[in-house]
């Protein structure tokens, strides 16, 4: 892992609840990312909130994109795994959030797909999220990706009244938030989009539930 940029995501992150790196992996493993994603476009991604049962029910009014849960399958996978590794003990050390755990799928928006404005975890209602998520983390995977071409990552302050940053979804550009402070959208685009999500967790086990699952 590359300290600085660990040393400068922990920075941003106390200062604020978001950040945004250009160049943060390796290129070789942003060049066979950008391969898989397009490959398993052509095979197998499911539109999102199909077979996982903490997710919210399928609504093609919320969200359209197709994705392929990340589970080490391929070598490639294996070094995106790594790399979220080395990332989740760099920012313990840093920050001394009690990431547990990481997850993470790769995402596909055709032209016109979208993502509404929602958070990815909500920390009052532990049941409506038992998902523990605490940092949300996007990687981006688009070659010569125009501010024309849309798809913009647009987050919003938590009050949601103002807009505090628009991504262009530009390869190799990694976003950074906390899961439960930041609503976000993704905004239909006019080129296949490909990113990878992901989450580092806590560890929300109760007695009652084993978390995460399997
Ligand atoms: C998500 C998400 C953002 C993006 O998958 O939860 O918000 O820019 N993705 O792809
Ligand atoms: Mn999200």
């Amino acid at each position: 892992m590359d300290t600085p940029l660990v040393d400068r995501v922990a920075d941003r992150l106390r200062q604020q609840d978001w950040c945004v790196m250009d160049g943060a992996l390796p290129l070789s493993l942003l060049d066979s990312l950008i391969e898989r994603a397009v490959t398993l476009r052509r095979e197998s991604m499911r539109p999102a909130g199909i077979g996982r049962e903490t997710d919210l029910a399928l609504d093609r009014s919320v969200r359209r994109d197709r994705i392929r849960w990340i589970t080490g399958e391929s070598e490639v996978e294996q070094a995106w795994l790594e790399w979220a590794e080395s990332l989740r003990v760099a920012l313990n050390r840093r920050l001394l959030l009690g990431l547990f755990s990481f997850e993470s799928h790769f995402a596909h928006y055709g032209p016109g797909d979208f993502y509404r404005r929602h958070l990815d975890a909500f920390r009052d209602q532990p049941l409506v999220s038992p998902s523990c998520r605490v940092i949300s983390v996007v990687l981006y995977l688009n070659r010569g990706w125009e501010e024309d071409d849309g798809g913009q990552l647009v987050m919003h302050d938590r009050s949601e009244a103002v807009v505090i940053q628009r991504v262009i979804p530009a390869a190799g550009r990694l976003a950074v938030f906390l899961s439960d402070c930041v609503p976000h959208e993704v905004l239909p685009a006019v080129r296949d989009r490909y990113s990878i999500a992901g989450w580092f967790r806590s560890n929300g086990s109760t007695a009652a539930v084993v978390d995460p699952p399997g």
